[in-house]
């Protein structure tokens, strides 16, 4: 169908057809779907009735080839035009064959595999027949109390930049009018729901429109300029007013100044909020601030059904916004070849060929062992297959390491820890205790704890947070593992024998209590249906860690928000001129997180030197080689991510101490050394000015080279223009 043949679509349709188009609902509203509800009650509340669902323009979270067909096929034949619907659902980090979350993607630094994992989660989601995805999330996250910085790659817009774009390309393909193993992404949650006050889910955002431009916007940019088609509202405020009714950030940022085409969606009943948040007296109201600010689909509530006529009638919405909306959702069906095929992917068949398939699972097991970050290591990794070893933990055996987001991922497919453990050693060498629960225990169970490890060489402590702790509205404001669990590290630490901690959770801890006492910490994040066998080949050393944080661990929650590129203040600590009392200090802790961005152990050691700058002076058309020679001064092969920071020494503004402003992952042969550049340009230099203006300044800049990013080799340059 050319774009004359959508408009004459648009022109048969009636107002309420058009005004349906832009309303979403779940599953059970449609006839055929598996999960069919009766529309009665809480859905005639909504106001919506069998007409409105008739003409509805897209399904929330429909899944399976056989529901999908069954949903679409009865559609069509109940729509007066024959419009397909369009099929949206949250395929986060994985369909079936789950991912880790995608805060360990991120610290993984793979981009490739990032991209991969994308592509299988399209692939099985597509030929289950779903359309659109809503992913990737790419919220900038400082604040590990709030549940949803799993779902972020971290603190770091750069490299939340360049995983967007990797997620896009994964999801998206370069053609999805053609490849019907891809699915159409829809980058959230604009903007900036990263920064919710105190970490606490859905709450206030509220920051100067020069930092929004510098920290926060860029990674939904980057996504977009991938090809992203669609956007979603946050539940936040921006500026002060809610992002779904948010004129300025919708029509002038986005639409405007990021020329995005696509469709935008708000998030789940975010258009009714309005009402809460304060600026909507009622829903006619919700319904004119959402659609003046241009959201054209409306997700689970039904302002729009309600209230776009009247609105119309009563010309305070012109009949041309609502218009605009649904030739961008009749476009996106367009371009997903829905009007030829509107069953598109969806394929009984290759469903049970491909979903989950062991080729599907291996990319998830290689890419959950490079998310993985060893944290410390008092040489008891990896073990040796001769040893004894007591797995002891809430985790040893738990198929919950799927983490939040992978609602049709099982537990049940999931490899966990001892499944993992049993496929590298004799199960003469492997003895096993629950010792508590997640979040209790008793006396019965430390025991038994205690009397399993005494025969072991060494203990194994799985250990975490259940799925439940972190993920959308699963924030916490102690950050500690569960005291239940604590206490077992405790009581197992007397028994003098070496200890390793795996932690499956979805956010960085507060770590006291497990770091201290274990010899070994591997942080293993959720790591996803091949979890447990992508752990147990790093701790049996069939894979070297080289998982580097993307998220700052605090030392405690008081430090938080705590991130590598903050700003150094008029009294930094440390100084060499500094006053003792009167800097930027707290009195009872450090100021450095325990664990910095970019830090992670590996098996080899790796030394940096001879770093060289091309040039010592930079012009806007010369760019400049940063280089260094990194070695693998050890017994095993080893891979690094070598990390290029930048500091503008003095701006217009206030500038961070560090910026990361490039990075390589590079596999080092034992004792191989490798010859490792960057170049670095004026543009990479650029930040936003005072009066909002992108542009660079002249005068010093700092390069670090190093492992991460409280550590590096450095060399000054100046920038001329
Ligand atoms: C609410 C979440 O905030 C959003 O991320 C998700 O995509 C929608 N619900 C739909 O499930």
């Amino acid at each position: 169908m050319n774009e004359n043949k959508l408009t004459a679509l648009l022109n048969q349709m009636t107002l309420d057809e058009k005004i349906a188009q832009l309303t979403q609902l779940a599953t059970p509203f449609f006839k055929g779907a598996s999960d069919q509800g009766e529309i009665t009650g809480p859905m005639v509340d909504m106001g919506i009735d069998e007409e409105v669902v008739r003409n509805t323009g897209s399904v929330l979270g429909a899944s399976g080839a056989r529901n999908v067909i069954n949903i679409q096929r009865t559609h069509m034949e109940e729509n007066r035009l024959g419009i397909p619907l369009l099929v949206m659902s949250d395929i986060v980090h994985g369909f079936k064959t789950i991912f880790p979350v995608p805060l360990g993607i991120g610290c993984s630094w793979d981009l490739e595999l990032a991209e991969k994992s994308a592509e299988i989660a399209a692939k099985e989601a597509s030929v289950s027949g779903v359309h659109v995805t809503f992913a990737p999330m790419v919220d900038l996250v400082r604040d590990p109390r709030w549940g949803r910085v799993m779902e972020s790659t971290g603190e770091d817009s750069f490299l939340n930049s360049q995983f967007g774009r990797a997620f896009v390309r994964g999801f998206q393909g370069k053609d999805l009018t053609q490849d019907h193993n891809r699915v159409a992404a829809c980058v959230k949650h604009f903007a900036a729901y990263g920064a919710a006050e105190g970490g606490r889910d859905y709450n206030t955002v509220d920051m100067s429109e020069r930092e929004l431009r510098e920290t926060y916007l860029p990674a939904y940019k980057a996504a977009l300029d991938e090809g992203c088609e669609m956007v979603m509202t946050a539940f936040n405020t921006v500026f002060g007013i809610p992002a779904t009714g948010n004129k300025k950030l919708m029509r002038s940022i986005l639409r405007e100044e990021m020329e995005f085409k696509g469709v935008l969606i708000s998030d789940w009943g975010a258009v009714k909020e309005m009402i809460p948040h304060g600026v909507a007296e009622d829903e006619k109201e919700a319904a004119l601030k959402a659609i003046t600010a241009g959201v054209d689909i409306e997700m689970m509530t039904s302002t729009y059904v309600k209230y776009l006529k009247t609105l119309v009638e009563e010309k305070a919405v012109d009949e041309s916004i609502i218009d605009e909306g649904v030739l961008r959702i009749l476009e996106l069906k367009q371009k997903l070849g829905l009007f030829e095929n509107p069953y598109r992917g969806a394929d009984e068949k290759l469903e049970q060929e491909v979903v989950l398939s062991s080729e599907h699972r291996a990319s998830a097991r290689k890419l959950a062992a490079k998310s993985c970050v060893l944290l410390k290591n008092e040489s008891v990794l990896p073990l040796k297959r001769n040893q004894k070893i007591s797995l002891i933990g809430p985790f040893a055996q738990n198929g919950d390491i799927l983490g939040p987001w992978s609602w049709l991922g099982s537990k049940e497919d999931a490899v966990t820890l001892l499944d993992g453990m049993k496929m590298k050693v004799e199960s003469s060498h492997l003895t096993i205790a629950k010792g508590s629960e997640i979040e209790s225990v008793s006396e019965e169970q430390l025991l038994e704890a205690e009397r399993v490890a005494e025969e072991a060489d060494i203990i194994v402590l799985a250990l975490g947070e259940d799925s439940e702790m972190s993920g959308e509205a699963g924030c916490r404001a102690n950050i500690k593992l569960p005291d239940a669990q604590l206490e077992l590290v405790s009581r197992l630490k007397k028994l003098n024998k070496p200890m390793v901690a795996i932690l499956f959770n979805g956010r960085p801890l507060d770590l006291h209590g497990v770091i201290d006492q274990a010899d070994a910490v591997l942080e293993a994040w959720y790591p996803g249906t091949e979890g447990g066998a992508a752990v147990a080949d790093l701790l049996y050393g069939d894979e070297n860690p080289s998982g580097r944080l993307t998220m700052s661990f605090p030392y405690s929650v008081g430090q938080v928000p705590v991130y590598y590129n903050h700003y150094n203040t008029g009294r930094p600590k440390g100084a060499p001129d500094a006053q003792v009392r009167y800097v930027s200090q707290y009195l009872d802790i450090p100021n450095d997180p325990l664990l910095p961005f970019g830090f992670g152990l590996s098996y080899t050691t790796f030394s940096y030197s001879d770093m060289t700058l091309s040039e010592s002076i930079m012009k806007p058309n010369q760019p400049i080689t940063v280089s260094v020679t990194v070695t693998n001064s050890d017994s095993m092969k080893g891979e690094e991510v070598v990390q290029l920071y930048v500091r503008d020494v003095s701006g217009e503004v206030i500038r961070p101490l560090k910026e990361l402003k490039d990075f390589q992952k590079i596999v080092l042969e034992p004792g191989e050394s490798k010859h490792v550049s960057f170049v670095l340009s004026e543009p990479q230099l650029r930040y936003h000015h005072s009066d909002l203006q992108f542009d660079s300044d002249p005068g010093t800049f700092i390069a670090y080279v190093g492992p991460h990013s409280k550590e590096g080799m450095e060399k000054s340059f100046t920038l001329v223009k």
